[in-house]
């Protein structure tokens, strides 16, 4: 490729690498502590509740996103414990995680793919509901989590990370396939090792490993689907940035798995507009403009 010079990967120094990393730099304190206690068979909910709530500004943060983007109106769970019993420990585990990557995206002015990431979230949320799901909250999380190999790889790879930006443009490729022809894997890849490092369940852990080969997944087969058929949905709104301007062909196994008819079809993507136009009060103080 003209201009760019040839990088050599490393994939297992890399690996290492990341894995070293432990937590992301801002993980908070509590996040740790919660791993630790939940392996005491004695912990109950009230304990992880107490230590979560112990980090005011992050229970804060995690209601806001529950209330606001999840529900679409203010206060309807009041705090962290009430989250745990109504959404579950896995739910709240992912949007502590939620919180810690969102601070990162918008403290290294990753705002289009912060706001890609709750796109696709609030798309995947509408489109579970509207199917009935069972859990649409763990879809919803494992949305708003799908792409957070990108910020990792933006971290911890920044030379390889312009090299990939560049390569889309040049290339006119997706950011997927620069990923794959720069660093010999993705950040669903990257993903999916952060899951592993986090112990994150599978019905997390599987959206986001493959939510660009839905056709592999081989858990969470449903909530594949949805978070990759969100992913392309929010692309072809025009919400956010996800690194490159393309709409990936939605996979035709989940697309048969989702069953969803043209009049469901049609009711989803106006529901998610009217979602997406009202996600404006998550914006931080002063935050940017959609
Ligand atoms: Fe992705
Ligand atoms: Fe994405």
């Amino acid at each position: 490729m003209k201009g760019l010079k040839k990088v050599t990967v490393d994939r297992e120094a890399i690996r290492k690498r990341l894995k070293s990393l432990k937590n992301l730099p801002t993980m908070p304190g509590v996040f740790q502590e919660i791993n630790k206690s939940i392996q005491n068979p004695e912990t109950t909910a009230e304990d992880i509740a107490k230590i979560i709530s112990s980090d005011q500004a992050l229970s804060a943060k995690i209601l806001r996103i529950v209330n606001s983007v999840l529900y679409g109106f203010p206060r309807r769970i009041s705090n962290i414990r009430h989250a745990l019993i109504i959404l579950g420990f896995d739910v709240v585990k992912g949007l502590l995680l939620s919180s810690s990557v969102f601070d990162i995206m918008l403290a290294r002015g990753f705002l289009g793919l912060w706001q890609h990431s709750i796109g696709c979230a609030i798309s995947a949320g509408v489109i579970a509901k509207k199917l009935n799901m069972p859990d649409p909250e763990e879809v919803f999380v494992a949305a708003l989590l799908h792409d957070l190999g990108k910020v990792i790889i933006k971290l911890e790879l920044p030379e390889e990370s312009l090299l990939i930006e560049q390569k889309v443009i040049d290339n006119q490729i997706s950011i997927y396939e620069a990923e794959k022809d720069i660093l010999g894997f993705t950040h669903a890849t990257v993903g999916k090792w952060l899951c592993q490092e986090w112990y994150l369940p599978n019905k997390l852990a599987y959206p986001i490993t493959y939510h660009h080969r839905p056709n592999l997944s081989e858990f969470a087969i449903q909530s594949t689907a949805v978070v990759h058929v969100a992913d392309s949905l929010v692309r072809g709104i025009g919400f956010g940035f996800a690194g490159d301007n393309f709409v990936p062909k939605i996979d035709n196994r989940a697309w048969d798995i989702l069953g969803i008819s043209d009049p469901l079809l049609e009711e989803i993507i106006r529901e998610i507009d009217e979602k997406l136009d009202s996600a404006e009060n998550i914006y931080p103080e002063n935050g940017p403009d959609i």
